[in-house]
This record gives C-alpha cells, structure tokens and sequence, in this order.
C-alpha cells in the first residue's frame, strides 16, 4: 500500500497548497492513508475546525500534532470529536491517550503514533519510553502497518528513534523542523526513514512565517507578533510504499510541489 505523509501544513497558504495539490497526489499513487501535520494549521498554531474540515474534505485521512498544537484549546476539543485528530502522546498526560490510533484503510489497518522529541522541548514525557509502552498494546501490535510521525529538533534524536523502532515500524517520520533532509531510506529491516520530511506552505518564508518580520526578531532580540508569510506555496511531502503482508517497507519517496 502507499501512504502518503504531509508536512506540517502551515497556515493558509499551506491548506491552500493542500487543496490545490492533494486530490493530483490521490490520482497519482492511489494511497490507502493520507496523514498530515496539522500543528500549524490555523494561523501558525494549532489547528481549528475550520481548518480540520477544510482539509479533511481535501482527502487528509488523519492529523498529527506537535509542539504547537496545544497552543489552542480548539484542538482538545478536536481530539475529543475525531479519533482522526492525534498529537504527541508524550507531550502531557491530559492526552497521551490521543498520541495513537488505529485506522481501516482499503489495504488494512493501518497504526498512526505520533510521539515528540525531549531537545528544545519543556516538560515532555521521554518518547523512547512512550514508544515501548505503545509497541506493547495489542491494537498497535495488532496493526500490521505502522507509522510513526516522530515531532523533534534534533537529528540525533530522530535518528536514535529510528534504532529504538527498526524493523517493529513500518516507518519512522521526522516532522517540526519545516526544513525536508535528504535522507530518505529504506533500512535493512524494512522501516522507512526521513529525519524531517518538510513543510507545507510559503517556500520563500522562514519556516512558514513572513521573513521581514522573523529577520527583525533575530536582528534586534526583541520578540515580534509571528506573521503567517504570503506567496507562493509548496507542499512537501513523502510517499511510503508499504508490503501489507509483512508491514515492511519497500520504498520511500519525499515529494516537493509548487502550488
Ligand atoms: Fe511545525
Ligand atoms: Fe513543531
């Protein structure tokens, strides 16, 4: 089966680029899952419903979650009406339960585990622990398919994700950074790997927000109001090809398009 992972949609450029693009990806590579990041949705922060139906009725099957997701508490909300909607399992204990689900899809069942990296990050739970605790449950072992979106700094950890789940994940995701690397792979034991697959909105912002108003905050210091960019948008995004008999993967394709 291919499934289809998105990266962080950012703002409304991003569930533009979502709108615009997606249904052409759908035709393309028939995915049985499309999974997207939605931490930064709505303006940058979170996402709203609004934001959820748009971009659900573009053909995202289901949502993780970052950093930034409980920056709103529309997404608590979210998560409580759609077992769609995911975030960071490790991030507070008022919603480890939505770090994870399991999803029928054509092809089978598919799990999704969403899991967020300790560098940079206050006061989260040690994912490596919460990824045990999960690779445990007889649901997600159950799955044949599993994918993790991994939201973390640093490559290093990303990278000793990928040891700790080799060959028990169908495929590991690094999302958070906005920047994609070129390091997409296949390991010997069949689980796909990226350390960040990108982001999805303005290619000429920094990180999704407008430039002049980033360049001022890092120049002077001085905290500025964050400003979703405005231009033309990309979507980034990869595409995993996963044997549904054995959960292993075959390949991993990262995908760059203009809006
Ligand atoms: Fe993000
Ligand atoms: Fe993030």
């Amino acid at each position: 089966m291919n499934i289809v992972f998105v990266g962080d949609v950012f703002g409304r450029p991003g569930r533009d680029a979502v709108k615009k693009l997606l249904p052409r990806i759908r035709q393309e590579f028939v995915p049985a899952l499309v999974i997207a990041n939605g931490e930064n949705a709505t303006h940058g922060t979170a996402m709203t419903r609004p934001a959820y139906e748009e971009l659900a009725a573009a053909g995202v099957d289901v949502f993780t979650g970052g950093n930034h997701t409980l920056g709103k508490k529309d997404s608590l909300d979210l998560m409580a009406l759609h077992a769609n909607v995911l975030c960071p399992g490790n991030i507070s204990p008022a919603v480890r339960s939505h770090g994870f689900g399991v999803f029928d899809t054509p092809d089978g069942s598919v799990a999704v585990i969403n899991a967020i990296g300790q560098y940079c990050m206050n006061g989260v739970d040690s994912p490596f622990h919460y990824l045990e605790e999960l690779l445990g449950y007889q649901d997600i072992a159950g799955a044949v398919v599993r994918v993790l979106d991994f939201h973390a700094e640093a490559t290093a950890e990303k990278a000793a994700m990928l040891y700790l789940t080799d060959g028990r994940l169908s495929a590991v995701i690094g999302t958070h950074t906005h920047v994609p690397t070129a390091d997409a792979r296949v390991t010997p034991r069949g689980t796909a790997f990226i350390t960040d697959v990108g982001m999805t909105g303005v290619g000429t912002s920094i990180i999704g927000l407008d430039p002049t108003v980033m360049l001022e905050h890092f120049r002077t210091g001085v905290t500025q109001h964050p400003k979703v960019a405005t231009g033309d948008a990309v979507l980034m995004a990869v595409v995993v090809d996963v044997d549904t008999e054995t959960g292993r993967s075959r390949c991993i394709t990262p995908l760059i398009r203009n809006a």
